[in-house]
């Protein structure tokens, strides 16, 4: 959904950013600022900022920041359109409908009716626990030991005995048969009429990340088959797109998520504080749920059960955790079955040592792989070590990345490191072989490039912040460097609009800036999270690693530098930095470049050249 620049920067006008802040944070005014514990990393003393001249936060501990929009993504872990929609609410702003076409309102109106029948069934399921026909469901949940306090959370609720009560009820709410059957929670039997999809059993409303409800889960009382039998994908329930507890989790501030088998591990985790624990629904994880997952969290502990199945399910879980870019660990729960069993023997603390005793998952699948041979017989340590190469083969696209996999594999099993390297290479060499010598391995994604980059884009970042900051500045720089200079996306899009203002002679402002990137539809979402430094970078910090300056005051940022002489030195390298990379980059466009533009461009290069040598020998006063 796209949305006009000017609506985004009314949200942005209308909720101020101290206000909003405060609904989440305590802050207190400190001189023309706004100070607090930062809501993002742990400290005791307050380093966290909210500036309302400016419309930003930023804090000098962990270096989060950003205006309300990103205030209320990063807090509450939305996209930017879910800030922007809860934002304007707040603020009272009409966010326009969408545009549909006759099939996508009627896929809309559709879907919203289908969200409201879920929820109508969720509370209808609820209230019949607490009825006497739904003796048997409470006690089944107080048996497996669940607080009142859970259930509400959770929404747990009953299916009665009767076998087509649900279906009379949505019914007289105004439901059509076909609705409640697309919805599965019901089939139709030409001799038997409609009869309710779950009866009979203990049930677990399937939230979204939004609360809402999208399925269900419904589990017998006692022995039975099947054991849990859930609701079939519709309109609104994709499996492979949620995951059962994010609801909750998603704000539970961890770097890390635990993902469980099922649903009773998750609620049992959730009652005993450990919030940050999700399941898949019924199938297996998928790479879809992976992605979910990395927006919250780097790192994911799987807690599944210590059956066969469940590490089968794990080696499966690493593969995809892996390619998603996540970090995975194993927990442990032995002698227990699964963490619902694990809490109630032996409890909270000792769950969190296994946390903290969380195995490597590289380990974990040598140790399976080696399950497979007796590596006392040559032969079958032969064989392991084919099946090892393979591994360590697949584990990543870049040889220099899968070295110390290597390194922990030999040393662990006693094989030769460099001949290991060579046996991978070599393997590597006639997988390439076999795939025909053209299609090589691509890379999922390409996070050496930015590392590369990362100085380079920290200068940009540094130089943004500082004309930000201190728009006199524009004036001493703006001969030797220009918006094209930056790194193209969101760096030069945040130049151009700050060099325009600052031409303009407009106070700039970084917040309405980052709005407007946020709001840009070729904003990737790796990019929504670089937005946010953009403008704010602590100059301080980089400066110090630098220069030697010592320790600053934040309080006083006019402390920073020791002298003007070494701020003019601190501006001058940062812009020569950024200045020469785009050069180089000019270079490289223009050397491939043989037509009759080519000349031209060769001269335009030149001239850069020159002016940079100019550059390196001037001394930029910030007089
Ligand atoms: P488990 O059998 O481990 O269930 O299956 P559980 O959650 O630990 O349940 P309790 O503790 O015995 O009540 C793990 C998950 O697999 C799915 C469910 O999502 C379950 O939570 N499952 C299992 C099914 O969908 N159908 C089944 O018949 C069994
Ligand atoms: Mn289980």
């Amino acid at each position: 959904m796209y949305y006009p620049e000017e609506l985004i920067e009314e949200v942005r006008q209308k909720n101020d950013i101290v206000d909003v802040i405060s609904g989440y944070v305590r802050i207190k005014q400190k001189g023309s600022n706004y100070v607090g514990l930062c809501p993002f990393h742990n400290e005791k003393t307050g380093s966290f900022m909210v500036s309302r001249s400016k419309q930003i936060y930023k804090c000098f501990g962990c270096g989060a920041g950003g205006n309300v929009f990103t205030f209320v993504m990063e807090y509450e872990n939305f996209t930017f359109p879910e800030a922007l929609k809860q934002l304007a609410e707040r603020a009272g702003v009409k966010l326009p409908e969408a545009e549909y076409d006759e099939n996508t309102r009627r896929q809309v109106s559709r879907r919203a009716k289908m969200l409201a029948l879920n929820k109508d069934a969720a509370t209808y399921f609820f209230y019949q626990l607490r009825a006497p026909q739904g003796e048997t469901g409470l006690k089944y949940f107080k048996d497996r030991q669940l607080s009142e306090e859970t259930m509400k959370k959770f929404g747990l609720g009953f299916a009665n005995v009767k076998s087509n009560d649900l279906t009379l009820y949505l019914k007289s709410k105004g439901y059509s048969d076909g609705e409640i059957r697309d919805a599965g929670l019901a089939t139709y039997h030409e001799k038997y009429g409609m009869s309710d999809k779950f009866w009979n059993r203990v049930m677990f409303p399937i939230q979204d990340m939004n609360h809402r409800v999208i399925g269900f889960g419904g589990r017998v009382i006692g022995e039975g088959e099947p054991k849990y039998l859930n609701s079939p994908e519709t309109e609104v329930f994709d499996k492979s797109r949620n995951l059962y507890g994010l609801n909750f989790a998603r704000t539970s501030r961890k770097n890390y998520m635990i993902l469980c088998e099922g649903y009773m591990d998750v609620i049992a985790m959730h009652q005993a504080g450990f919030t940050e624990a999700v399941a898949s629904l019924g199938t297996a994880f998928t790479s879809g749920q992976a992605s979910l997952l990395r927006r919250y969290a780097e790192n994911v502990i799987l807690a599944y059960d210590s059956d066969g199945a469940g590490v089968k399910a794990a080696l499966r879980a690493i593969g995809i955790l892996r390619d998603a870019g996540l970090t995975g660990k194993i927990l442990h729960l032995e002698p227990y079955k699964d963490p619902d069993e694990f809490m109630k023997n032996l409890g909270k603390e000792a769950f969190e040592e296994r946390i903290r005793d969380a195995e490597d998952s590289f380990s974990f699948e040598l140790r399976m792989l080696a399950e497979g041979y007796d590596l006392k017989s040559p032969e079958s340590k032969m064989k392991f070590r084919s099946a090892l190469i393979e591994k360590l083969y697949r584990v990543s696209d870049q040889f220099e990345d899968a070295k110390p996999f290597i390194e922990m594999a030999c040393e662990k099993y006693h094989f030769g490191y460099e001949e290991m390297c060579k046996s991978v290479t070599a393997f590597a060499g006639r997988q390439e072989l076999n795939a025909g010598l053209i299609r090589r391995r691509e890379p999922e994604s390409a996070p050496k490039q930015e590392k590369k980059d990362e100085p380079l884009l920290k200068n940009q970042k540094i130089l943004l912040t500082w004309l930000a900051d201190e728009p006199s500045v524009y004036g001493k720089i703006k001969k030797y460097i220009a918006p094209g200079d930056f790194s193209e996306g969101i760096y030069r899009k945040a130049a151009v609009k700050l060099f325009d203002a600052l031409e303009a002679g407009a106070p700039p402002s970084p917040s309405a800036i980052m709005a407007a990137l946020q709001a840009d539809s070729e904003t990737g979402e790796d990019e929504q999270k670089e937005i946010s430094a953009l403008f704010c970078t602590k100059i301080s910090d980089h400066l110090r690693q630098v220069m030697g300056i010592r320790d600053v005051d934040i309080e006083d940022k006019a402390a920073e530098f020791d002298t003007r002489g070494e701020k003019e030195k601190a501006l001058h390298d940062i812009i020569v930095s950024i200045k020469s990379a785009s050069l180089k980059r000019a270079m490289e466009n223009g050397s491939g470049d043989k037509g009759s533009g080519g000349k031209v461009a060769f001269d335009r290069i030149l001239e850069a050249k020159k002016a940079l040598q100019e550059l390196q020998k001037t001394h930029i006063s910030l007089n």
